[in-house]
């Protein structure tokens, strides 16, 4: 027989990981867009800049690794749980879609020949490089941060 109890102790448990990872990721995509990629592209020559941000890059990568990760476990396990009672609502749509993307550059991209590349382009015009580089992780946070507002708008009932 299922226990009610123990499940819904479960599910929130499972809600909370879900929020600390997102937490962590989120966080750690926040700090790199606002404060790293700005500090570099101000006040360093761009051999030290390229240096330094595929340092910082590589510490971080295994952590948003392991975040993206535990969102997924975490948000699966959930709507596994609550499908049960209701059907997938469009707002986990989007958070699937974020994770999709980040997924995608983690783990294939940025493995394949996103990392060659960034340096190589790096190497030719650092100034126009880490432009992109900054544009990209803009609308990645800017997704990132809708999806939070949505996620939690949906969840405590503000689309009902
Ligand atoms: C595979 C990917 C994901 C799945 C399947 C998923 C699934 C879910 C589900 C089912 C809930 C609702 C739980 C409930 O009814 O209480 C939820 C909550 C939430 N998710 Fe996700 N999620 C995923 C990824 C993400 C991502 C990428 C973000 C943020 C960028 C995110 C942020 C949130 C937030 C902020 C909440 C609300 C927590 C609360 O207020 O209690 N999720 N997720």
């Amino acid at each position: 027989m299922i226990d009610i109890s123990t499940n819904h102790n479960l599910f929130v448990i499972a809600r909370a990981l879900h929020v600390i990872a997102v937490v962590l990721w989120i966080g750690g995509v926040a700090f790199v867009t606002t404060v790293v990629i700005p500090y570099l592209k101000n006040s360093h020559s761009p051999e030290s800049r390229l240096h330094i941000f595929e340092s910082v890059e590589g510490k971080f990568s295994f952590q948003a690794k392991l975040t993206t990760l535990l969102t997924g476990l975490s948000g699966f396990y959930l709507q596994y749980v609550t499908n049960a009672v209701t059907s997938i609502q469009w707002w986990v749509y989007l958070m699937v879609f974020v994770w999709a993307i980040f997924m995608t550059v983690l783990f294939v991209l940025e493995p394949l020949f996103l990392h060659n590349w960034f340096h190589r382009q790096a190497e030719i015009n650092s100034e126009k490089t880490f432009f992109i580089l900054q544009i990209m992780h803009i609308v990645l946070l800017a997704i990132s941060l809708i999806v939070v507002f949505v996620g939690v708008a949906g969840v405590h009932g503000l689309f009902y």
